[in-house]
């Protein structure tokens, strides 16, 4: 005869009752006793970590505490605040938060990606007492909530590893290289002193952390690419549109006017000069 639920509960709850009486331990001194011993083992290993960390970190020619030992240097090299191309990088626990974002590139669906994603899995994880009241627990009988949490492991695992490699244009890499030296014989404007400054401050000044140029850069935040610019505007429009973006409309990309007007007259003759690589050698 089946049972109703609330009865089946009633006899759940009496079971219960009945184990703790029977086998069940009292909090005190038993159970304190080995929160007590698991929190001196927990502060213990703390402080074991601090001691190896400590005197396993040597000095180096560079300075003290800087060579690391098992547990990493004592101090990580002095922050340059001057320094124009730093690309923050997320701790490792979130990238895959930081890969979600390159996925989700267009400024309108950041906060889907930020925000909205996140919690709504969340929610479904805070929920699942609520939605899922049937009593089986053992995983080969719950497929839904098995596939469930593999895809969570496995697309973090993955988004993790994206983050972790992806590549990013770091401006002095890309001058050391020589690349704006290339955009410049590529686009034919080698040899113009102007544009050639322009094209190096290009690659410094992070651009390419949202634009593309001749397959370098981001794409990110709905920047166009801009290895073909030159053919719809002048130097002296890209001048104004870069030292104030925001009268254009574009409200994703900060004034540059701080560049001064020499940098920018070289990023315009940069810009101008930008006609589209191979497709201009095409007419040459
Ligand atoms: C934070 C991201 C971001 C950065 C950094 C950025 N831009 Fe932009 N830029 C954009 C976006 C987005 C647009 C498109 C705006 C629109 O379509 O209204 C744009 C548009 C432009 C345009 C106009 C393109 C057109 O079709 O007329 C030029 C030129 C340009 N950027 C140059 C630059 C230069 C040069 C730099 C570096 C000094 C730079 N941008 C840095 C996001 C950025």
């Amino acid at each position: 005869m089946a049972k109703g639920l609330g009865e089946q509960n009633r006899e759940w709850f009496a079971r219960y009752k009945d184990d703790v009486k029977k086998e069940g331990k009292a909090f005190f001194p038993r159970a304190m006793l080995h929160d007590t011993v698991m929190g001196f083992v927990v502060v213990g290993v703390i402080i074991g970590l601090a001691v190896i960390w400590y005197y396993g970190a040597g000095d180096s020619p560079e300075g003290e505490g800087l060579e690391p030992g098992i547990l990493g240097p004592l101090y990580a090299a002095p922050a340059e605040p001057g320094t124009t191309d730093f690309i923050p990088r997320p701790d490792w626990y979130f990238y895959f938060l930081f890969y979600l974002l390159r996925i989700f590139e267009w400024p309108e669906t950041v906060v889907v990606a930020t925000v909205g994603i996140p919690t709504v899995l969340l929610v479904l994880l805070l929920g699942l007492p609520f939605y899922d009241r049937r009593r089986e627990r053992r995983p080969s009988r719950r497929p839904v909530a098995m596939v469930a949490a593999l895809l969570t492991v496995l697309s973090m695992g993955v988004l993790t590893y994206k983050g972790a490699t992806a590549e990013e244009s770091l401006g002095s890499t890309l001058i050391a290289d020589g690349v704006p030296k290339e955009w410049a014989e590529e686009q034919g404007f080698a040899g113009d002193e102007q544009a050639e400054a322009g094209a190096t401050l290009f690659a410094q000044a992070g651009c390419l952390q949202c634009h593309i140029y001749l397959g370098f850069g981001a794409g990110a935040l709905g920047a166009p690419d801009l290895s073909e610019i030159g053919q719809t505007n002048d130097a002296e429009y890209f001048v104004q549109y870069l030292a104030n973006p925001s009268r254009f409309g574009n409200n994703v990309m900060g004034s540059y006017s701080y560049l001064g007007e020499e940098n920018l007259a070289a990023l315009g003759a940069f810009l101008e000069a930008s006609k589209g690589g191979e497709s201009d050698s095409d007419s040459r």
